[in-house]
């Protein structure tokens, strides 16, 4: 039999029907959801990224700003332009475009968002808020993962979740936030022996690691559900996923295709986390 699809991009716009009226009701209150979206130097894959973000700053009523800053920025000017936004009332978000160029140190960027705006959810203090379980403004991606597996009624609770890839953005906070809602968690990665065998112990199987088509039809049990983070360029310019998903999805019981399965809930969850921190300022 073959699994079912989780379509992201209908989940995601879903999400958006329902941010667009929550963001006219909190306008009707006098506040505009902003964000701002700095990007240094001219990445093809970046621009695109910031112009979507843009478009769906458009779509749900948003205010948005895109700064274009040139590849030879000092660190000290886009910190200063930061401590701006940080101050600026009508901008609830900030997000810096990633990777920076080489001469920019990330981390010393990350740091200097204010937590409040900080919605890509990378700042320490919201990784540290994430891990406790306290209010936090969640990563984007990990969190449109687990808004995938609650709407298409694959809960968590009681289930044995096996995350492959520890990144900072992907598989260490998908495995906390799926722990916070209370499956058993086992974490993989590139040292881990017996990978295979614990992959086909997974309820829910999340994969980001970045290696092309790398989990196979006897990495899965019978009916799991596999969320694939990947996305790959292939040598023919198509995207994969991290999952060899022509070779899963008979065997899988739900699937994300790639693209259009994680890879939409993305800017949607950047857009919650704006309405969340312009929301927060009512109180
Ligand atoms: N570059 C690629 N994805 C992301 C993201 O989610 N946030 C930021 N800030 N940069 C990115």
């Amino acid at each position: 039999m073959s699994a079912q699809i989780i379509y992201g991009k209908q989940i995601s716009d879903s999400i958006r029907e329902e941010l667009k009226v929550e963001a006219e009701s909190l306008k009707q209150k006098g506040v505009t959801p902003g964000l701002v979206v700095i990007i240094v130097g001219a990445d093809p894959a970046s621009q695109v990224y910031v112009r979507n973000k843009a478009k769906a700053c458009e779509q749900l009523g948003y205010y948005s700003e895109v700064v274009e800053l040139p590849a030879d920025t000092t660190q000290e000017r886009l910190l200063g332009l930061i401590q701006q936004y940080n101050g600026n009332n009508a901008i609830h978000g900030i997000l810096v475009q990633l990777p920076l160029p080489k001469h920019i140190e990330e981390k010393t960027i990350i740091d200097a968002i204010a937590v409040e705006k900080d919605v890509d959810g990378f700042h320490p203090q919201s990784v540290g808020n994430l891990m406790i379980g306290d209010d936090a403004l969640l990563p984007c991606t990990p969190h449109g993962v687990i808004e995938l597996l609650k709407r298409t009624g694959n809960h968590p609770a009681g289930k044995h979740a096996v995350v492959i890839g520890r990144s900072n953005i992907v598989g260490k906070p998908v495995a906390m936030l799926l722990l916070h809602e209370n499956a058993t968690v086992t974490i993989c990665h590139s040292r881990t022996p017996n990978i295979v065998e614990l992959a086909r112990q997974a309820d829910i199987l999340v994969v980001g690691v970045g290696v092309p088509k790398m989990v196979k039809q006897d990495w899965v049990k019978p009916g799991a559900v596999v969320i694939d983070v990947g996305i790959n360029r292939m040598d023919n310019g198509k995207l994969c996923g991290d999952v060899d998903y022509d070779d899963v999805v008979d065997v899988a019981g739900w699937i994300t295709p790639v693209p259009g399965g994680v890879g939409p809930m993305t800017i949607t969850m950047l857009m919650a986390n704006t309405l969340k921190s312009a929301t927060r300022t009512l109180r």
